[in-house]
C-alpha cells in the first residue's frame, strides 16, 4: 500500500469513530506508521476547567505517562508554549532536549527526539495540541511531512469536535427533559394544591410531588405553632419513623429545621453521619439511618410558616438544581396553606354564624334543642359514607344546619305545642321548607345548599311535600337530611312520647326505606352505626 492509500484509509477510520480517545490514539497509530513517531501525546481543551487537560498518549514508556498526563497548559502557566499555540501554526523542535521552553525533567526525557507540535485547530479556535516525537535517528520532519501531519491533525480535531458537540447536546437533551419534567411537575403540584382548601390535602399532594422530582426517602412538614416548630406530616419509603419525628411533636433547639426556620434560608447537610454534634431531632434522623438531609423554609408573604425536611440514607443525595426546584415547589406549599388557613378560618365563622341563627330556631321550642346540629352531623357522615365529594358533604352538612330555617315564620304556640298537632295545624308548618328558601335565597353562597332545603320533607314514595317529588327526583342532598332529621327526631323525647333508642330508630328507618326514605341512603346510615358502635363514638 502507498503512502497516499494508508493516509485515506487512516483519515477514514478516524471518521468512523465515536470516541475521542479512540480518535486520538488512532491518530497516534497513524503518525507512527507513516512518519516513524515514537510517540504521540495529544492535549484537549477541557472547557470547564479551562486548560488542555489530561494529556492523552500512545507510544509512550510507562513511566513518563504520568508526567506527560499531568503537564499543566493552563492559561498563565507556561505562557510562552500558550504563545506558540496560539499563533495555531505548527512548530518543530529539531532537537527537544534543548528547547528551553520545558521543564527540566521533560528535557531530558526528550533528548534525542525531533519534536513536532500541531495545534489542533477547529473553526480559527484552539481546541487542542498534538506533540509527536521522532528520534534523531531520522531526519528532522521536512516540511512535506508536516503539511501531511497538519491535515490528518486538523482531521483528527475535527472529527474530536464533533464527538464532543454531540456528547454535549445528548447531554443537554438529557438535562432538558429532566427539566422539562420539572417544570410540568411544578405545574401539576401548582394545580392540585391550589385547588385544595383543605391543609392535610395540600400537603399530602405536596410530599407526594416531591417525591416524584427528587427521590428521597423521607420527608416532613414542620409547622409554626405558637411559636415552635411542630411536626405535621411524615413520609417515609423503607425506613422507620424515630418516635422523636412523630407528628405532634415540638422541636426546638439548634437543629437543622429549626435554622432554615429561623433564618428563613434552605439549610443542607450532605453527611449527617459525620456531623461531630447533633442536636437530638437530627440524631434521632441521623439513627434512622438518614445521611443526606434538606431543609427548606415555607415562606408566605415574606413570613416563614414552616419547614420542609427532606432526607435519604445517601450521602449527597441532594444537588443545586434540586433545592431550587423544591424552594417553587415550597413556596406554592406555603402560600396555598395560608390560603387553607385563611378560608378555614373564615368557614368557621362562618359556620358559627349560620349556627347560631339555627340554634336560635331550636331554641323556640325546649324539644328541639341541639337539633339542627345534630341534623348536620348524622347527614355528613351518611354523605361521607356514600363516598361523595366534599363539596356535597359540605352542602348536606350546610342544608342540615338551616334545614328548619323556615320555621322562624312559623307561631311559636304551634312549635311549642306539647302534643301531636292536628291535621288543620299541619298546613301552616308544612310551609316552612319554602319559608326557608326565601329566608336563605338572597344569599349567593348558599343557593346550592336550597334544594336540601326545600325538599327535606319530600317521601320517597312521591306523597310528601312540598313538591311531592318521588325517588331519585327528589336531590341527593334532600334524601339524606330526611334521613338524618327523622332519626333525630324518633331518638329525641318529646312531651307527649319517650324518644327511641338508636337500634329502635334505625330498625324503623330500614322498615320505611322505599315508603319513606331512599334505600341507600339508610343503608349508608345504617353502615356507618354499625362501625362506630362500641367505638365510643355517638350518633
Ligand atoms: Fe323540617
Amino acid at each position: 500500500m502507498d503512502g497516499f492509500a494508508r493516509y485515506r484509509e487512516g483519515i477514514e477510520r478516524l471518521t468512523g469513530l465515536a470516541d475521542v480517545d479512540e480518535v486520538l490514539q488512532g491518530l497516534a497509530r497513524l503518525l507512527k506508521k507513516m512518519f516513524n513517531s515514537r510517540w504521540t501525546v495529544a492535549y484537549l481543551l477541557d472547557r470547564e476547567q479551562r486548560q488542555f487537560a489530561p494529556g492523552r498518549s500512545c507510544g509512550l514508556p510507562a513511566r513518563y505517562i504520568p508526567l506527560f498526563k499531568e503537564i499543566p497548559l493552563a492559561p498563565g502557566k507556561r505562557p510562552q508554549l500558550m504563545k506558540v499555540l496560539r499563533k495555531r501554526q505548527p512548530f518543530h523542535i529539531p532537537d527537544a532536549g534543548q528547547w528551553e521552553l520545558l521543564s527540566p525533567q521533560i528535557r531530558t526525557v526528550l533528548r534525542g527526539f525531533n519534536l513536532l507540535c500541531i495545534p489542533m485547530v477547529v473553526r480559527n479556535h484552539v481546541i487542542g495540541a498534538v506533540f509527536t516525537a521522532r528520534k534523531s535517528g531520522h531526519p528532522p520532519f521536512s516540511p512535506a511531512e508536516i503539511h501531511v501531519i497538519k491535515d490528518m491533525v486538523s482531521h483528527a480535531a475535527l472529527v474530536s469536535s464533533h464527538i464532543r458537540l454531540f456528547d454535549d447536546s445528548l447531554e443537554m437533551a438529557v438535562e432538558m427533559a429532566r427539566r422539562i419534567d420539572v417544570i410540568i411537575t411544578l405545574d401539576e403540584i401548582n394545580k392540585a394544591i391550589s385547588s385544595s382548601l383543605s391543609p392535610a390535602r395540600i400537603i399530602e399532594t405536596a410530599m407526594e410531588q416531591i417525591e416524584r422530582i427528587i427521590q428521597c426517602e423521607f420527608s416532613a412538614i414542620l409547622v409554626e405553632e405558637r411559636g415552635q416548630l411542630v411536626v405535621n406530616a411524615i413520609h417515609v419509603n423503607g425506613i422507620s419513623v424515630p418516635a422523636a419525628l412523630a407528628p405532634g411533636t415540638a422541636v426546638t433547639g439548634n437543629c437543622l429545621a429549626c435554622s432554615a426556620f429561623r433564618k428563613g434560608e434552605s439549610r443542607y447537610l450532605p453527611r449527617l453521619g459525620e456531623a461531630k454534634r447533633l442536636h437530638s431531632f437530627d440524631r434521632a434522623l441521623a439513627q434512622a439511618g438518614i445521611q443526606s438531609m434538606l431543609a427548606i423554609p415555607l415562606v408566605s408573604k415574606k413570613i416563614t410558616k414552616g419547614v420542609l425536611m427532606l432526607g435519604d440514607t445517601r450521602t449527597g443525595q441532594f444537588v443545586r438544581e434540586d433545592a431550587f426546584a423544591i424552594e417553587k415547589v415550597t413556596a406554592q406549599m406555603a402560600v396555598a396553606l395560608d390560603n387553607a388557613r385563611l378560608y378555614g378560618e373564615m368557614r368557621a365563622l362562618f359556620f358559627s354564624t349560620v349556627a347560631s341563627l339555627a340554634n336560635a330556631i331550636d331554641a323556640k321550642s325546649p324539644w328541639t334543642k341541639g337539633h339542627s346540629e345534630r341534623v348536620m352531623h348524622v347527614a355528613a357522615h351518611i354523605a361521607q359514607e356514600m363516598g361523595l365529594s366534599e363539596t356535597v358533604v359540605e352542602l348536606v352538612r350546610l342544608g342540615g344546619l338551616l334545614h328548619d330555617i323556615g320555621k322562624i315564620g312559623i307561631m311559636e304556640a304551634l312549635l311549642e305545642k306539647p302534643a301531636t298537632l292536628s291535621e288543620e295545624e299541619f298546613p301552616p308548618l308544612r310551609l316552612h321548607p319554602e319559608k326557608g328558601v326565601a329566608i336563605l335565597a338572597p344569599i349567593e353562597q348558599l343557593r346550592e345548599v336550597l334544594p336540601g332545603i326545600l325538599h327535606h320533607h319530600e317521601r320517597y314514595d312521591g306523597l310528601g311535600y312540598p313538591g311531592g317529588l318521588r325517588g331519585e327526583d327528589i336531590p341527593l342532598t334532600a334524601r339524606i337530611i330526611t334521613v338524618a332529621d327523622s332519626f333525630d327526631a324518633m331518638v329525641s323525647d318529646r312531651p307527649y312520647k319517650k324518644g327511641f333508642s338508636r337500634e329502635e330508630a334505625l330498625a324503623e328507618l330500614r322498615r320505611c326505606v322505599g315508603a319513606q326514605f331512599d334505600p341507600e341512603v339508610v343503608a349508608a346510615f345504617s353502615r356507618y352505626a354499625g362501625r362506630i358502635t362500641g367505638s365510643g363514638v355517638t350518633l
